[in-house]
């Protein structure tokens, strides 16, 4: 079983390195299933219904969210549909799920959304114990994970909790690349962060002018996505039996780089 999951698809320029990288890793790579993660796929953040049919038609399989999974106005009917996967540890009666489980060749597998609580706003439950109750829940031949977290020290704790209890886990949310791509000793398999695909240039996608500002005075600002420049595709290939991840970075080159 082979897993293709495409980090963090951030806005317009996202959608653009998606339009022009996707066949060609997907014919490369010959994926079972394709797993996007969504929370920055529309503009202005979120996951829309428009988006999502469409990108099921193009042959991906299901969209993980993150802490912008309730951006939008529409978010609710967003996430209740079937292949939209948000945090699990929100509490009880939020909309959509925190999982969800697909049959593949006779074979299941179930892919889990969770939120990091460190350097993160949403009150949200214990991702760890969370994980307890839903793995108590699933019987699936695979289970993947999107720990969608910020910091690097969550990931790895969780990662040697949950090592040969599932498959795989990926994080996202930081839009940059790691790497450290790794099996763990029990067999599962891991990077802390698959990284972002959209604009290669930005402030993690952000506006650049607008983002020195915003550090440079302290003052707090929507942030607004750099529409400039070269793109880049980020994501991994997860082969489930073979216990093997391989990390895929495309990055254009800027016409003014420098090289050797
Ligand atoms: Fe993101
Ligand atoms: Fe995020």
């Amino acid at each position: 079983m082979r897993v293709l999951f495409i980090g963090d698809i951030y806005m317009e320029r996202g959608r653009e390195a998606f339009d022009r990288y996707f066949a060609v890793v997907k014919q490369r790579t010959k994926p079972h299933i394709v797993i996007v993660n969504g929370e920055n796929i529309a503009n202005n953040n979120g996951l829309t219904e428009a988006i999502y049919k469409d990108y099921l038609t193009r042959g991906v399989h299901v969209f993980t969210m993150g802490n912008h999974a309730f951006s939008r106005k529409d978010a609710n009917e967003v996430l209740n549909m079937d292949y939209v996967v948000r945090p699990a540890n929100y509490g009880e009666g939020t909309p959509g799920k925190g999982y969800v489980t697909l049959q593949f060749n006779q074979k299941t597998v179930t892919i889990i959304n969770l939120l990091g609580r460190v350097f993160m706003r949403d009150p949200i439950d214990n991702p760890f114990t969370v994980m307890d109750r839903i793995l108590t829940e699933i019987k699936s031949d695979y289970v993947v994970l999107d720990f969608h977290a910020e910091a690097t020290s969550e990931k790895y704790a969780l990662a040697h909790y949950l090592d040969g209890r599932i498959d795989a886990m990926v994080g996202t949310h930081t839009h940059v690349q790691t790497a450290d791509e790794i099996c763990f000793p029990k067999g599962m398999l891991y990077i802390s962060d698959v990284g972002m695909s959209g604009v290669r240039f930005g402030i993690i996608g952000g506006e650049v002018k607008q983002g020195i500002r915003k550090f440079v005075t302290g003052v707090p600002e929507r942030v607004f996505p750099e529409n400039n420049g070269p793109l880049q595709f980020s994501a991994v290939l997860l082969d489930l039996e073979q216990k093997k991840i391989e990390r895929i970075a495309i990055q254009e080159q800027y016409e003014g780089e420098l090289h050797g």
